[in-house]
């Protein structure tokens, strides 16, 4: 078995559009072990969202395939990945996708919920407290600014203490002090727990705290900078 807690093999994604067929990842290659830090950088439309859906499972790969907490994606249906998903993962959408029907304490408990577990309230309103938001606990999400959305979204992904934390510019909404502290939060997450840190950043004091840094360009990796 590999000591790998996540592996990228020849990853491609073609997509169709009117001009053709568009290949916006090309064949990428990436290997994670457990407590490593990775920064993934490159302009707008250089794929990097891609990247993190096809290495989360949220999606599947054209070509080439992706091993996650030793499972190989590519040979599991969607189910399967999904509980792959809640055990192992944390994911911070660009967009957030928080749930609008639910105020920020209950889309924070959900996912220690959906594990059965009957600490999920306290929790949640701890994490919550954590990330500044312990007066909008009540708060739908149409009823919170970008960042304050943002910030319950990252509460999501961490509540269940995940192997691996993809987040897709988690800082992306936040002035630079918020933007620290969040920071702080996603390390002390990687220090404490020995989780994996995969985020997509513009912000380069983020990117710097990373140990790896990877950059796209048209779908290219085109930097990969080691410690
Ligand atoms: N389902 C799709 N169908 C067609 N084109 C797509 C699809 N998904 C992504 N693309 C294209 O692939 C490219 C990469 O998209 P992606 O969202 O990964 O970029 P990104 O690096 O995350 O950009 P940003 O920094 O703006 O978020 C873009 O040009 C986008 O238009
Ligand atoms: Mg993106």
């Amino acid at each position: 078995m590999s000591s790998s807690i996540l592996i990228a093999r020849n990853l491609s994604k073609v997509v169709p559009s009117a001009e053709g067929e568009l290949t916006i990842l090309h064949d990428l290659c990436l290997e994670l072990s457990p407590g490593d830090s990775l920064a993934i950088v490159g302009s707008s439309g250089s794929g990097k969202s891609t990247l993190l859906g096809l290495l989360a499972g949220l999606d599947l790969p054209s070509g080439g395939g992706v091993s996650l907490a030793g499972h190989d994606l590519a040979g599991l249906d969607e189910d399967q990945r999904a509980r792959v998903r809640a055990e192992h993962v944390g994911f911070v959408f660009q967009s957030f996708q928080l749930l609008d029907s639910l105020n920020a304490l209950e889309n924070v408990m959900l996912p220690l919920e959906l594990e059965g577990r009957s600490d999920a309230r306290e929790r949640a309103g701890a994490l919550l407290e954590r990330v500044g938001l312990g007066l909008r606990l009540s708060h739908y999400p149409r009823q919170l600014s970008g960042g304050e959305q943002q910030r319950v979204a990252i509460a999501r992904a961490f509540v269940a203490e995940p192997d691996v934390l993809f987040a897709d510019e988690p800082t992306g909404n936040l002035d630079s002090h918020t933007g620290e502290r969040i920071s702080d939060l996603l390390f002390e997450l990687n220090r404490e727990r020995g989780a994996t840190l995969v985020l997509v950043t513009h912000d380069e004091r983020l990117a710097h705290r990373c140990q790896r840094l990877i950059r796209l360009e048209g779908g290219h990796l085109v930097d990969h900078v080691e410690p």
